[in-house]
């Protein structure tokens, strides 16, 4: 069974809307595949929250670190605070050092997706800056597929880009994630799932393989053993037949 962990930090619900079209993308690939859906914990008092005019967070379980050490790959999406990752989703990557100590995430895969407030705002930085905690924990990183529709086009304001899919939300987060962003999330979704059973199928067929080379390399061992044994046996025999017919009295008694 294969396990993909989405986790998020939304504070307008771009991110877990996003992560929803991404979760339609993993389950397209292969329904089998277990995916869980978490946010991580909020930081800031409900007194800031309600003055940055935030709606209630999205009925999500609270990711805790052990739950990463479950999955076999992580889509990790979170909005832009000044061009990289918010505090929350820091604050969460911070608790994961015994992971780290561990190496329990070590040859797992994450994918990163985000949105910013402007077209240039920083999603490529915001992917590209997260990918230190990847690189220290020893996860591969994902990117998006280099063929994506939408990509040169340029006749309308699109999110996304190479290190993840994305949405643009506009300064008072009004804009509501369009079309092409919702269909470049879902081929992520798509993507990382098949990269993830991929391995995770490969790697299981490699274990099978080497389990039965070794348990034949072992039969061929006892095998030989037994034919050196039985030459033993025989070349014993031989000499002893060969002492019978070929030797004088004298010498068989020796
Ligand atoms: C403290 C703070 C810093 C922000 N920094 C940026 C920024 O650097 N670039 C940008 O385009 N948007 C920035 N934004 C806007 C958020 O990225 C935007 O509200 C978010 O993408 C909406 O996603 P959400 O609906 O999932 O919360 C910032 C917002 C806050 C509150």
């Amino acid at each position: 069974m294969v396990k993909i962990v989405i986790v998020i930090y939304s504070m307008y619900t771009h991110v877990y809307q996003l992560a929803q079209e991404i979760k339609k993308g993993t389950e397209t690939f292969d329904s089998s595949i277990e995916i869980e859906l978490y946010q991580v914990p909020e930081t800031l008092p409900q007194e800031v929250l309600t003055k940055m005019h935030a709606p209630p967070k999205p009925e999500l379980p609270i990711i805790t670190a052990d739950k990463l050490a479950e999955a076999d790959g992580f889509l990790f999406g979170f909005p832009t605070r000044f061009g990289s990752m918010p505090a929350q989703f820091k604050a969460f990557l911070d608790s994961t050092g015994h992971l780290w100590s561990g190496g329990s995430l070590n040859n797992k895969f994450a994918g990163i997706f985000s949105s910013t407030a402007t077209q240039h705002g920083g999603q490529e930085t915001t992917a590209f800056t997260a990918i230190t905690y990847l690189a220290h924990h020893g996860i591969i990183f994902v990117p998006l597929v280099s063929k994506l529709p939408y990509f040169g086009q340029t006749d309308e304001v699109i999110g996304g880009g190479p290190w993840g899919s994305g949405t643009i939300t506009g300064s008072d987060a009004s804009r509501p994630i369009s079309d092409r962003e919702k269909e470049i999330a879902k081929d992520q979704g798509k993507h990382f799932a098949q990269v993830v059973s991929t391995y995770v199928k490969g790697k299981k067929v490699i274990e099978i393989e080497k389990k039965k080379k070794e348990s034949s390399d072992e039969i061929k061992t006892v095998e030989s053993n037994n034919l050196t044994r039985s030459t033993t046996n025989t070349e014993k025999k031989k000499k002893s037949k060969k002492n019978w017919f070929c030797c004088g009295k004298d010498e068989l008694l020796d």
